[in-house]
């Protein structure tokens, strides 16, 4: 069957699925391993840090693949962020994804220069914002993903089904999804495509530890801290505490402590300075997606599990050709 939607018209993919931005892993290789086997790869400016490294990484990135790929820029992570994004446009990048935050004037740029948006955001109103400034597509990332999370977030069923009745621009739902039923479950919703951070980790060409893997494969979401740090509303004294502390660290270490905060660990005040450090130990970075990991594949058997599981469900509901 084929998996055009407009999604996959915007992207120049096969498949309407995109790799989520990850910080300190999304490299240019796993990027470019995404983007063979027919999803959108990502590569997270981020992870390059400076403009002249990400120039460097975007150039490796189209020689080990002729498929399209996307950089996304996540708005106070992402260091030096006007030239990173110059090097972008410069290095001719189709689709740019910003994250995090209104990211209006990036936007404006990357349209600018007549290339195409997404933003991602957690809430309704922060999609509308962006369809308004211009954005191409949104993506959507309801309570069980994991990564930025913000106050008023609704669990992505929720999310995507609001949405679909409000945003016209193509949808990318995000948060808990991980396999083929949760794929299709986000399109029947009104999503146009799905984009996952957690499930893409466990595969192969993932540059994180064997460690950290084998971790996700033996997690479950109903593990109390699993579900705790992805349910659970943020400590009130801590959050009022981060809040305070906003304007007296650079942006990125207030970022970084208040994602923790937001994630319910205690190490918030500690967590800015060991990001460099143990990244297994801080990071500890997995959504509800783990429900659907339980080996390792690569990122090509990954991506054709899903798409055969989709087409096996579709192929299997008699019901809908019984239908008059
Ligand atoms: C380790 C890790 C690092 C991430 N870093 C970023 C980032 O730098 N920028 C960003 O926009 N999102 C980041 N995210 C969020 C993902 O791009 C994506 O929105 C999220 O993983 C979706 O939920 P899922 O994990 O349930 O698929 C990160 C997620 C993980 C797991």
């Amino acid at each position: 069957m084929k998996w055009k939607t407009q999604l996959t018209e915007l992207l120049n993919c096969d498949y309407p699925i995109l790799q989520g931005a990850l910080s300190r892993i999304g490299n240019w290789k796993f990027a470019a391993a995404v983007s063979e086997a027919g999803a959108h790869g990502c590569l997270t400016a981020a992870v390059s840090m400076t403009p002249e490294k990400l120039r460097d990484d975007i150039r490796r990135c189209k020689d080990a693949t002729d498929k399209d790929f996307g950089v996304n820029i996540t708005v106070g992570m992402c260091p030096h962020i006007d030239e990173m994004l110059e090097v972008v446009l410069d290095e001719g990048i189709e689709v740019i994804e910003t994250a995090v935050f209104t990211a209006d004037e990036y936007g404006k740029r990357i349209k600018d220069a007549g290339r195409k948006w997404i933003h991602k955001t957690a809430t309704l109103k922060h999609a509308l914002h962006a369809e308004k400034q211009g954005a191409d597509a949104v993506m959507l990332v309801g309570l069980e993903g994991i990564g930025f999370k913000n106050v008023l977030q609704l669990p992505t069923m929720t999310t995507i089904a609001w949405a679909a009745k409000h945003i016209k621009v193509p949808i990318i739902a995000a948060g808990g999804i991980g396999d083929a039923r949760t794929f299709l479950g986000a399109l029947a919703l009104g999503a146009e495509g799905v984009m996952m951070g957690t499930a893409f980790m466990a595969t192969r060409e993932c540059p994180i530890s064997d460690r950290f893997k084998e971790k996700m494969v033996k997690a479950f979401p109903d593990n109390p801290h699993l579900r705790h740090r992805v349910l659970a509303p943020p400590n009130p004294g801590d959050y009022e505490a981060v809040m305070k502390k906003r304007g007296e660290m650079p942006l990125p270490n207030w970022l970084t402590a208040l994602e923790r905060v937001m994630l319910k660990h205690d190490d918030w005040e500690i967590a800015p300075e060991m990001w460099n450090e143990d990244y297994d130990r801080l990071s500890n970075m997995m959504s509800f997606g783990v429900t659907y990991v339980d080996h390792i594949p690569t990122v090509k058997e990954f991506v054709d599990n899903i798409i055969e599981g989709a087409d096996n469900i579709i192929n299997g509901w008699e019901f809908l050709k019984r239908r008059p």
